[in-house]
């Protein structure tokens, strides 16, 4: 790690309280004013959200703010409204000019765009969308990289009343064709590459790849991003840049008036089991839980330029790129490229050269960046940054000691924002000017959240004790479904307990500050990315050498977890470091290279039961190295534990 950097496991138990300056110019200023508040949005949930929903700007008001409709929550039935008029349209009436998205590409070539720039932009390809058949309620794939016409094309989506699922550009082919056919949508937006340390990714090719097994897709729009030579099928295919120059396109369009519980969009993530499942977010309710989560937790001022790093192409993105800055009129900056591109200051020279206010990022980012050494942050300013958070995974105190003391120079708190796609927005963080901080926790539920953790038979765990984290009450930015499966919906995060089920272990401790020990179930956070273990150990099993897999996490200095696999082969394969870098690369291939193991062990068994099933927490244990295997007894082999111990990659 860098010079300042301590790499044991510290554990800091100092707490940080906001600066007084900090604390005197934020919207909640001490924890009293908390504590009431929250105490108010728990105690009537249905008064505090409809005072808030009174912010956003509707065609027509509600009838009810929320009812459950046998296990399905519906929020502001009977309202009407436009998200993309309350993130575009509302804000010019206030200042047309004020900057909306600053975009910084891998080669420095910045691009802005104002509030009144944006909406023409955004009515522009609404129309454009129009005009290729797409109407309310029809599903928009979206496969781009991090320039702008991505939340252009969101936000024409919203204009339209058509339900956007963006797929991370980083994927691959087969993973893109899985989600189309899902999602059924009826046009692809792509573009003919991306860029990444200056290398071109082929995204229209993986998209034509994809496609061949979608017949849904009737259209495709490609934008002109790399420059580089793609196929155009007629009468399927169209440049993004003749779409828009036609004279017919009008720089208007009207907002479609949307009821509240209609689909806003469809992001595809991890679950324990099969394919990814598209996760359901809904007009209003989502849209309302993103602007506040974003206005009180980054205490977002007129004059900010929030900077996040994540891709657009998962629900940070979504959330605080998109939704949230712009349904409160803030400039976001995007950015197009790798943090260490073409030296590792990118994000410090980023934040100096746009004087960014907020940055949010992951700990991954942190732990990478904090390895390259204290110099290239202190070659920086950084002196524009007031407020630092982090999202995705939990820091370790270490990493976010440096990202105080280095990066925020101990003058901005660090909001540890604990959420999940499925929610929507952030549920668990500190509010900057008043939560006094302890490293490694998210600390405290955000307003009209109930967050509780539980004991396998259902009862109140204790202080410090770990459990099940679950959510007890509704809140607006909730999933609304699983697309194509509300069974799968109720079973996965309702069954349990009869309230929503996060997945994460946690524990809380005396001063009812929450920490996020993990998964609970067999999804793997690689760098922050959500991986399914079923989807790598189906990819494994797909190549023809590969009999059976299991995959599972070893502790990973910079991406937190990493996957370490278990491969037995077929009869007459040779086990050779050259097969093992195959089976990587046919991961990174079939999945995308995020899904990649990082060890591989071949195996002539596994841990099974009796009855079959393999035992993973005996591999778990295997490759984190604690050898806590538990009961061993029911194994059909208990043998194989200490050969897979011997032959164990360190
Ligand atoms: O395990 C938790 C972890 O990320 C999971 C959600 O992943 P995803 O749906 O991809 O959304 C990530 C971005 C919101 C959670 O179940 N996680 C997220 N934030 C934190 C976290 N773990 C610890 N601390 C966090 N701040």
């Amino acid at each position: 790690m860098g010079e300042d950097y301590i790499t044991s496991v510290l554990k800091e138990t100092r707490v940080f309280y906001p600066l007084k300056n900090f604390s005197a110019n934020s919207l909640i200023k001490n924890m009293e004013e908390y504590k009431a508040l929250y105490k108010y949005s728990i105690e009537n949930p249905e008064s505090f959200w409809a005072e808030k929903a009174s912010e956003l700007e509707w065609f027509k008001k509600w009838d009810t703010v929320l009812r459950n409709d046998q296990g399905f929550f519906k929020w502001f039935e009977g309202g009407y409204l436009n998200v993309c008029h309350n993130c575009l349209d509302k804000n010019i009436r206030k200042n047309k000019d004020k900057l909306a998205l600053i975009w910084e590409p891998e080669s420095g070539k910045s691009k802005t765009y104002t509030y009144e720039q944006l909406l023409k932009e955004v009515c522009k390809f609404a129309n454009v969308l129009k005009n290729k058949g797409i109407k309310k309620g029809d599903v928009v794939q979206i496969y781009l990289p991090m320039i702008p016409e991505l939340p252009i094309s969101m936000l024409a989506c919203a204009r339209i009343g058509a339900i956007h699922s963006v797929v991370f550009a980083g994927f691959s082919s087969d993973a893109l064709k899985d989600r189309i056919q899902d999602s059924g949508a009826k046009l692809l937006v792509t573009a003919d590459g991306s860029f990444r340390n200056k290398k071109i990714f082929p995204l229209k090719d993986n998209a034509d790849k994809a496609i061949k097994e979608c017949p849904a897709i009737k259209s495709v729009i490609i934008i002109k991003r790399a420059k580089n030579k793609v196929i155009i099928e007629k009468g399927r295919d169209y440049w993004y840049s003749d779409l828009i120059k036609e004279s017919a396109i009008s720089n208007f369009c009207q907002p479609e008036s949307m009821h509240a519980e209609d689909s806003l969009f469809i992001l595809y993530t991890s679950g324990t089991t099969g394919k990814p499942k598209g996760v359901l977010h809904t007009q209003a309710g989502y849209l309302l839980f993103a602007q506040q989560t974003f206005k009180y937790i980054f205490d977002i001022k007129n004059e900010d330029i929030f900077f996040c790093t994540a891709d657009i192409g998962w629900i940070t993105g979504h959330s605080y790129i998109v939704y949230g800055p712009f349904s409160n009129g803030a400039t976001v900056l995007m950015y197009e490229g790798s943090p260490t591109f073409p030296k590792p200051d990118r994000f410090w020279k980023i934040i100096d050269k746009y004087k960014a206010t907020v940055f949010y990022t992951a700990p991954t980012a942190i732990r990478a960046l904090a390895k390259e050494g204290n110099s290239w942050p202190n070659k920086c300013r950084l002196s524009s940054l007031r407020l630092l958070g982090t999202v995705g995974e939990p820091i370790n105190p270490e990493a976010w000691l440096w990202y105080y003391e280095i990066i925020g120079k101990k003058r901005c708190p660090i909001v540890d924002t604990w959420w999940q796609t499925e929610t929507g927005g952030i549920l668990i963080s500190p509010l900057p000017g008043a939560t006094p901080l302890k490293p490694g926790s998210a600390t405290i539920p955000f307003f009209g959240i109930e967050a509780e953790v539980l004991k396998d038979d259902g009862s109140k765990a204790q202080a410090n004790e770990g459990g099940y984290l679950v959510i007890k009450k509704p809140w607006p930015g909730m999933l609304r479904t699983i697309w194509n499966n509300p069974e799968k919906y109720k079973h996965t995060y309702f069954e349990k307990f009869g309230m929503y089920l996060t997945g994460d272990s946690a524990k809380v401790d005396e001063d009812n500050y929450f920490w996020i020990m993990g998964r609970t179930d067999d999804v793997i956070k690689v760098a922050g990315h959500r991986i399914g273990s079923a989807e790598v150990e189906s990819s494994l099993v797909s190549h023809k050498a590969v009999a059976e897999a299991a995959i599972v996490p070893y502790p990973h200095d910079i991406k937190g977890q990493a996957i370490y696999a278990f491969v037995v082969l077929k009869n007459g394969n040779k086990k050779s470091d050259s097969l093992k870098e195959e089976l990587k690369q046919h991961v990174s291939r079939q999945v995308g290279p995020i899904a990649k193991p990082d060890k591989i062990q071949f195996a002539d068994d596994l841990p099974k039961t009796r009855s079959g099933k393999i035992m993973r927490r005996i591999l778990r244990a295997i490759a984190e190295g604690t050898k806590e295997y538990g009961n061993i007894t029911t194994l059909a082999e208990p043998n194989v534990v200490e050969v897979l111990e011997k032959g164990k990659i360190n």
